[in-house]
């Protein structure tokens, strides 16, 4: 990485929920232009993080640095302007409305102030072309572009929230566990997309327990147990040992 500096630093994240210490002063950097893997056990606190940095949980203590600026993130709204996209392990889209309009939710495409209202239909147009353009890109068939999300299945419902972020991703993208719905081709084409994002210059956080994907895409890694970080290494076959004992705890 050199002397680049992050485009995203963590710094002492702590998060409770109850009697739970989710995440226990976990401080992390990422770069543009690397995916780093986010690796754990079920429970390890990754989604958590996810959540703090996505603006759906507040920490308790520490902070989240953009670009070096302190960035206040108070809701998913804030963190997405400030160029952080997210797709959710627990894939937050909106049951009753279309792909397109989970797509623009709250940044729907601008109609000029003075087109007559009766003219909307015209941005309706646009947002479903943009968002089939890119699903298609993802070559995962939907039933019918214009239903409801609600009607479709986890695998397609991961590739709308998977093409959603790749379309707006500017400097942070991350995925919770993006390929455990999808088939062997699908979850091929996700790991494009992620090169893709990449390669754009994002920094992308991976969130997986397919140490495959790990070792075929990650620059780095982080690993977390019981809300702690553990251990961090740039993943290879070789030492792939080495990062299961960290992820499980085992010394062996
Ligand atoms: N909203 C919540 N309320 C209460 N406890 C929570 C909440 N979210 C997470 N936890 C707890 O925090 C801990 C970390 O959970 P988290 O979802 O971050 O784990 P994870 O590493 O994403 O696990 P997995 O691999 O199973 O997705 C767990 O003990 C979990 O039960
Ligand atoms: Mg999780």
């Amino acid at each position: 990485m050199g002397a680049q500096s992050p485009v995203l630093s963590v710094r002492n994240a702590q998060k409770r929920f109850g009697p739970v210490q989710a995440l226990r002063d976990v401080s992390l950097e990422a770069y543009r232009g690397e995916v780093l893997a986010l690796l754990g056990d079920n429970g390890a606190g990754k989604s958590t993080l996810v959540k703090c940095i996505s603006g759906v949980y507040a920490l308790d203590e520490g902070e989240i640095v953009l670009e070096g600026e302190l960035t206040p993130l108070n809701s998913p709204a804030s963190a997405r302007r400030a160029g952080i996209e997210t797709v959710y392990q627990d894939l937050a889209l909106f049951d009753n409305l279309t792909p397109a309009q989970n797509f623009f939710c709250g940044r729907e495409i601008a109609v000029p102030a003075w087109l007559p209202r009766g003219l909307r239909f015209l941005k309706k147009g646009a947002m479903d072309r943009e968002a089939a353009a890119v699903i298609d890109r993802l070559k995962v068939r939907l039933p019918k572009f214009d239903a409801p999300v609600a009607l479709m299945s986890g695998g397609q419902r991961q590739a709308i929230a998977v093409a959603r972020a790749t379309v707006f991703a500017r400097k942070v993208v991350m995925l919770d566990e993006p390929t455990a719905a999808l088939g062997l081709r699908e979850s091929r084409k996700v790991l494009e997309l992620i090169k893709q994002l990449r390669s754009e210059g994002n920094a992308v956080i991976l969130i997986t327990h397919n140490m495959e994907h790990v070792v075929e895409l990650a620059d780095r890694a982080i690993v977390l147990r019981q809300g702690r970080k553990v251990g961090e290494l740039k993943p290879d076959k070789s030492n792939r040992q080495e990062l299961v004992s960290m992820i499980v705890g085992a010394d062996a």
